[in-house]
Parts: C-alpha cells; structure tokens; sequence
C-alpha cells in the first residue's frame, strides 16, 4: 500500500464500500482519451516551464501513447485501488516508465485535470449531436417539400381546428430544433474556455505556460479565475437544460405521430423497423420508438434536476460532489445521439394516408373560413363569427354536415350569404388564404423551405 497516491498522510486503508461509492473509474474511463490528450500539453507546457527535461517528456510523451494504445485495443488493466481515470492513468505511466512519471503532476491538480477533460469530451459530442439534429431537421424539411399538397385537420386542444398543409405540421417541428441546434451552438462558446492550469484552487505556481495550454487542446481562450474554473459547471447545466428542451420537442412531436398513427386516426402508419408487437394481441403493432422518445424527454430532464441539486449549496471551488456530473453527461450524450438517429428513421420511413386526412377534413372545419366569407362581404369579425356559429348550430340540430345548408338557409342567418359561399366549401382554398408569412398557404409554406434550407447551411 506505499505506493498508494496519497500515501504520505493516510493511515491504515478506506472502508471498502466507501471507496466503492468514491470510484469512478467504471463511469470516467469514458476520458481516457482525453485525459491523456490533457497529459501530454501539460506535460509539453512543463517542459517549457523547466520542470521536465527533453529526455523526461519524450519519456512521458511515449508512456502516455503506450497507455492511448491500450485504452483504444481494449487492453488497459484498471485494477482495484485505481480510483479514477485520472489516477488509473498516472498509475499505469509510473509502471511504463518509472519515477519520472512522479512529474507530470506538479502543479497540477485533479480539480482542474477532471474539469478539461469533460471539456475536451463535451466538444467532441457536441458536433456529433449537432449533426444528428441536423439530419433530423433536414428530414423533416425535405419531407415538407416533396408532400406539400397533402391536407389534414389541424388541431388545437385536439379538437379538429382548421385545415393545414402536413408540410406545415413537419416544418412546424424542423423550426422548434433549429432552435436547439443554435442552442447547442451557443454552448460551445463556453465550453471553449481552458481551465487547466487552474491547479486544485489557488492557481499555477510553476509558471506553467497557459496559452501553449490553450493551443496544444485547441481552446478558445483560457479561464479567467482559478476558483471558478475548477468548480463552475454552467457547461454541464446549459447542456442539460438544451437537452431537456430539445427532448421535449421530440417528445411533442412522438406524441403527435403517435396519435395520429392509432386507427382511430389512421393519418399514418409507421415502419415495422420502429415498431414492436404484443406478446399476447397478435393484431398489435406499437410505436415504442416514439414512446421511447417521449420517455427519454422525463429520463433527460431528471439528469438535469439531479445536477442542479448537487450544485445547489455548494461552497466555492471543488467538493467531492462534482464527481456525480459526468454520468449525467455521458448518459444524456448516449440517450440525444440515439434518439435523434431513431427520430429521423421515424419521419424517413412513415407512410402516410392520404385518404384518412382528407376524410377527416369534415366540413364543420370551414366554419372560420364561412365566417371570413362573411368578412370578404364587409361584416365585421365578430358579428360574422356569430353569424357562422349560427350555421354550425343548424346545420347541427338538422344532423346535416354546413355545407349541405340551403342558401336559403343561410341568407336566413345573413342576406350576405350568395351563390358563392360554395367556393368555402374547399380546403383547399381554405389554407390558400393563408398567404402571410409563416402561413400553410402553399407559397408561405415554400418559403419557409427555402429559409430552412439556407439556414441548415448555416446550423
Ligand atoms: N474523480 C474526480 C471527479 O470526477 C476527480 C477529481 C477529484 N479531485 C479531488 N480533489 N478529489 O470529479
């Protein structure tokens, strides 16, 4: 037991279940890359500062590659007393190359070695998230494009509101995650900000070269203040809170397609591929891949709330309770990537049903449309909106759809009513009026296509 780390002040060994519930070398050897990649600048900035000579870092550089190589073959031994990542790795160098390995930790601390290598990693998954999300959104856009003529019931409250183009239902959720991708954008920025060089709090006494730092790990800009760098985990909470909304994005649009794939509904019919079947209804085919999605929102927005609770009350600088942030981030890498991937085979593969959308188009839908015929005639709104109400309700008691009210009829409710209220009776006509932008009329629809697809070159 000399040769534990901490060896000098330490008597006798931890409670084994204590340092059981102290590792985390099951969850953070998920950086060993980047902890190693960490390694290297710091030891290059020590050798600038003096501390390690030529031959001492070319020593530590092939040690620390020796150890990459067996960390990527799979080989790397972690054995009991390696506590994390991070003391797993200096412990393997010390056997490579011997004492000198004792080096490449001078003025270095934990604190500001665990905070860099989530960095190091959360830039590195960012860019694979924001180009599943993209693929996402792109889906959805071109989707729009090619069904644009296709028609179904909008709802609100889920009550059957107004006609609409299914192009504007999918543009409708391709805009919500072009906002998570700018979201997630802006979160780098942050992250971009070096903090080793921090040591445990106090800062570097070594005169460590921060900016060889910065350049050797690619970062934008080195932090301002030791204390803050080595405990400020903002990074991990706006990634979080990103994550929460963008699930929860996903997770309005799963439970759209959800209902409107129940034969009830029928507007469309999901892939076998994203289905599963019931162990007992042979008939069954259910839509797990959304249900999935839905739930992965709850599952995303608990790690977030779990990592705001541990923040909550901290003292400055680092406590041992930061350690619980990176579970939470590598999970809601794992749970993002792979449901953005499933989400884009859902909307690729779905069919949808044209007829059911159009029998679902009954026409009590127009009844804002018969009110704005009114207005075309120079009622006011509000007046023609009471004027329509009337027909819905006779068309009601009579148990007749309002279309197959006599013009009689309706020049009884209001002798603004001629020959042409028929042309009303159209859906399509119907979304042609929404021409303004953002509208479902099929040029504002085209419109907003082409500003999506300008904007996916920038995202
Ligand atoms: N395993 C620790 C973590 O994940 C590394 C930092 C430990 N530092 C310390 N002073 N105990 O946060």
């Amino acid at each position: 037991e000399g040769d534990k780390m901490m060896a000098g002040r330490f008597v006798g060994s931890t409670d084994p279940i204590m340092e059981m519930l102290s590792a985390s070398i099951p969850v953070d050897q998920r950086l060993s890359e980047v902890d190693i990649q960490g390694s290297m600048a710091y030891a290059k900035a020590l050798e600038k500062a003096g501390i390690l000579s030529k031959t001492e870092l070319e020593k530590i550089l092939s040690g620390l590659e020796k150890i990459s190589e067996e960390w990527s073959k799979g080989v790397f031994g972690v054995i009991q007393t390696d506590e994390d990542i991070h003391t797993a790795n200096e412990r393997r160098l010390k056997e490579l190359i011997g004492d000198v390995a004792g080096k490449l930790h001078t003025g270095r601390s934990r604190n500001d070695q665990v905070v860099t290598d989530l960095k190091l990693f959360m830039k590195n998954s960012l860019s694979i998230i924001s180009t599943h999300l993209l693929q996402l959104i792109k889906t959805l856009v071109e989707r729009a494009a090619i069904e644009i003529d296709v028609i179904l019931p909008g709802y609100t409250h889920l009550q059957k509101a107004q006609p609409i183009r299914w192009s504007q239902f999918l543009l409708g959720h391709a805009v919500a995650l072009t906002r998570d991708s700018e979201r997630l954008g802006e979160i780098k920025k942050r992250i971009n900000v070096l903090p080793l060089g921090s040591g445990a709090l106090a800062g570097n006494p070594v005169e460590i070269d921060r900016e060889l730092l910065r350049s050797e790990l690619d970062f934008a800009s080195i932090s301002l203040n030791s204390m803050d760098a080595v405990s400020e985990r903002d990074f991990v909470v706006e990634f979080l809170s990103a994550a929460t909304l963008l699930m929860i994005h996903l997770s309005k649009m799963a439970e759209d397609l959800i209902i409107y794939s129940t034969s009830e509904f029928g507007f469309l019919t999901l892939s076998d591929t994203y289905c599963s079947g019931s162990s007992l209804m042979p008939q069954k085919k259910n839509p797990d891949s959304l249900e999935l999605i839905r739930s992965k929102a709850g599952r995303v927005f608990g790690r977030l709330a779990a990592i705001l609770m541990v923040l909550k009350g901290l003292p400055s600088t680092y406590n041992k309770d930061l350690q619980e942030d990176k579970e939470a981030v590598f999970d809601v890498v794992d749970t993002l990537n792979a449901v953005l991937q499933v989400a884009t085979g859902v909307i690729s593969t779905l069919q949808i049903n044209k007829e059911n959308m159009e029998k679902a188009l009954t026409p009590e839908i127009l009844s804002s449309d018969l009110a704005l015929y009114l207005v075309h005639k120079g009622m006011p709104f509000r007046q023609a909106h009471v004027a329509s109400g009337k027909a819905v309700q006779l068309a009601e008691t009579k148990g007749i759809t309002i279309n197959r009210l006599s013009l009689e009829e309706l020049q009884n409710i209001s002798p603004l009513f001629g020959s042409d209220v028929a042309q009303v009776f159209s859906v399509v006509s119907s979304v042609e009026q929404y021409t303004a932008a953002g509208g479902t009329a099929k040029s504002s629809v085209s419109a907003q296509i082409e500003q999506l697809r300008e904007l996916l070159k920038r995202l």
